[in-house]
């Protein structure tokens, strides 16, 4: 048997929530991954992170969500090595597209390789939503579940964790617009309504049940305008300077509907390709944030597949 001292492994960007599906719905993107590399080591674990600008990630095991992780699957495991964790960051932090998600999940599947340990997906969800904690402050599973599994993703329920993976349609594209602002999950989180009414659990239900049909008739227009959240995102809205501007410029440019990324504070406009352009609707996002005066950056970005080990030596 050979015994690996190293693995590599790589994990997407994710939006979650995509609207009604808060803390269920994920959908990996490829809007930048992160790439980590395992390496058993003497004594303790630590952390290496090797790309410039991404000063503000912590570089501590236990904030930071690839540390959690590996800590826990040594306790967990009882093994006894160290490890050296090489994380190279292409995923901007406080943008609302999962990077920390990513990093805890490339960290749970070269762990997967490196200890031999056969991890079952919902194993591998589980672990890497444990990281969330470090980053978010509550162990919440819809962007690790898309980082992990790739495609759109259902977390179908926490106690026991369950988890869906369904396959986007094929010319699926989502058009997501990154303003230079930052929003803190945790602070996001902590500004959310405590009770929900009947009414507002019948429209998100509603257009919950709706995303997921539109996704697997391959209806991309459904899917869209089944984006509307009633619940959570109208706290959130006034995190975002410009947010009534994005969402009024996208659906005036033909969106079929428009949400937060995550807890933001990035948007994100599922654009059905028979309708309207979506480099054209990207490009109207930017514009509003301009206008806002916020800085922003557009892209057109494909479903992306899930995390994987990228070479083995
Ligand atoms: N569902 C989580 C939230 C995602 O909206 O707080 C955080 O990225």
């Amino acid at each position: 048997l050979m015994t690996l001292s190293e693995v590599k492994a790589v994990a997407y960007s994710s939006i979650a929530n995509l609207g009604p599906g808060f803390d269920v719905f994920g959908i990996a993107v490829d809007f930048g991954r992160d790439i980590l590399v395992a390496r058993k080591a003497k004594g303790g674990i630590r952390i290496e992170i090797k790309d410039d600008g991404f000063e503000s990630i912590p570089r501590e095991v236990e904030r930071n969500t690839a540390g959690l992780v590996s800590k826990r699957v040594l306790e967990d495991f009882q093994v006894s090595v160290g490890l050296e964790l090489e994380i190279w960051k292409g995923i901007r932090p406080k943008k609302g597209l999962g990077s920390s998600s990513a990093s805890a999940s490339a960290a749970i599947v070269a762990l997967n390789s490196l200890l031999d340990l056969n991890l079952s997906d919902a194993e591998l969800v589980r672990y890497a939503s444990l990281g969330e904690e470090a980053s978010a402050g509550a162990p919440h599973a819809d962007n690790v579940a898309a980082s992990l599994l790739g495609g759109l993703t259902i977390v179908k329920s926490y106690h026991p964790l369950s988890v869906l993976r369904v396959e986007p349609p094929k010319d699926l594209v989502l058009s997501i617009v990154v303003p230079e602002i930052e929003v803190d999950t945790k602070s996001a989180r902590s500004i959310l309504p405590e009770v929900v009414t009947i009414k507002d659990l019948v429209h998100n239900v509603g257009h919950a049940s709706s995303l997921v049909f539109g996704a697997v008739m391959g209806d991309i227009d459904l899917m869209g305008r089944s984006m509307e959240d009633v619940v959570v995102e109208p706290s959130r809205a006034k995190l975002i300077p410009g947010y009534n501007l994005v969402k009024r410029y996208a659906m005036e440019a033909g969106a079929s509907g428009v949400a937060i990324s995550g807890s933001g504070p990035s948007m994100v406009a599922i654009v059905d390709p028979r309708k309207a352009d979506p480099g054209h609707v990207s490009r109207q996002m930017e514009k509003a944030f301009m206008e806002a005066g916020v800085e922003a950056e557009a892209r057109v970005v494909k479903p992306a597949p899930g995390a994987r080990v990228l070479e083995v030596e």
